[in-house]
């Protein structure tokens, strides 16, 4: 079973993914990003879709080519059931499913949220994989949670946001910057260059393991609006300690809570996932609480951590191992639980 070939598939946003997985090797994975979101400021879904529909046939087979693999070698489809745009989740479904009837093997379906917490399990995500249990934050564009991982597939949320996704309050901070959309990695970088206590933004004040972002959200375009008022070029020229400021406070008010939680559930496997795991501040308080705190921290390869098939393809292998295959009736599902 270990040297199965598996293809996964990731289509649930505005990435359209393709992966293949051998054993627990990754051969390729490729992404086509849709850049026409940008001048929208926000992804718009049925531009998605259409542009996944474009891009999908070239992506899977840029994969294939990439891996040095042939389509009849493959033991396995995985893909993206859900969460996610129902529309942008329709086609890489509906093209999984004709793929695996075409070559007459098993079809499986993968939870999107599960796949960015497996992927550190993805051979080359890690030095080592995390030991069960252990907390992983899951910080993306559309979710913020903390899962505390029983084991593979035995995974339950303990907090999350009531609101707005820590990557969503990234992009909506930027776009009031007048930043081009995703803002989240152009904050981080222009972070680097500012002073992160140059400005105070309201912090939640929730209790138990939840989150909430839209208030720093409205703290700083109420802050922004004023000082516009007192000086028209305030932002262009306070650009970076604003970042910096900013990108200060969503990483404080993620640790806070991961904090909380590790301490009362004991734990010191702490592992972080989803697209802000990318983020250079989060990354830099993680390796602070495994020296304070003792924490084994883990934090997967970048190109594991945005949306991507690879962790599409780790998932499918682990439910390839135990035989656990989708029927070919299977549809995509916007909202689906871990
Ligand atoms: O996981 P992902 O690729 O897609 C979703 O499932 O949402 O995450 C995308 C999110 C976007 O909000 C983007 O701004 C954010 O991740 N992001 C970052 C960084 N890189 C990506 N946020 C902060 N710092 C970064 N370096
Ligand atoms: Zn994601």
């Amino acid at each position: 079973m270990s040297d199965s070939i598996i293809l996964g598939i990731e289509s649930s946003c505005d990435d359209t993914s393709a992966a293949v997985l051998k054993g627990n090797k990754i051969l390729s994975n490729i992404a086509a990003n849709q850049k026409i979101h940008m001048e929208y400021g926000g992804v718009v879904p049925e531009l998605a879709s259409r542009a996944h529909q474009q891009n999908i046939i070239p992506v899977v087979n840029q994969a294939f080519i990439k891996a040095n693999i042939q389509q009849n070698e493959i033991s396995a489809v995985g893909f993206t059931r859900g969460p996610g745009l129902l529309g942008s989740l329709l086609v890489g479904t509906s093209f999984a499913k004709s793929l695996a009837m075409g070559l007459n093997v098993p079809l499986i379906e993968v939870n999107h949220l599960q796949a960015h917490i497996l992927a550190h399990f993805i051979d080359d995500a890690n030095p080592k994989p995390p030991a069960f249990p252990f907390l992983c934050l899951t910080v993306s564009g559309g979710h913020t949670m903390i899962v505390l991982v029983k084991n593979y597939f035995d995974m339950e949320i303990i907090g999350k946001t009531i609101d707005d996704a820590a990557g969503e309050a990234f992009d909506k901070i930027g776009k009031i910057f007048g930043l081009d959309y995703p803002a989240g990695p152009i904050i981080d970088k222009l972070a680097k260059k500012g002073d992160a206590n140059s400005f105070n933004f309201n912090k939640p004040k929730l209790d138990a393991y939840n989150y909430s972002f839209s208030g720093i959200k409205t703290s700083v375009l109420y802050f922004i609006q004023k000082e516009i008022k007192k000086n028209p070029v305030f932002i262009t020229e306070n650009l970076e300690n604003l970042c910096a400021s900013v990108q200060r406070s969503i990483v404080e008010i993620l640790m806070q809570k991961l904090e909380k939680a590790a301490a009362d559930f004991g734990i010191k496997e702490v592992a972080i996932a989803g697209g802000v795991s990318a983020n250079s501040g989060l990354r830099e308080a993680m390796l602070k609480n495994a020296e304070k705190l003792g924490w084994n921290i883990y934090i997967p390869k970048f190109e594991y951590t945005t949306d991507n098939a690879a962790m599409i393809a780790m998932v499918a292998k682990l439910k390839y191992d135990r035989g656990e295959f989708a029927d070919l009736s299977v549809s995509a599902t916007a909202r689906y639980d871990i």
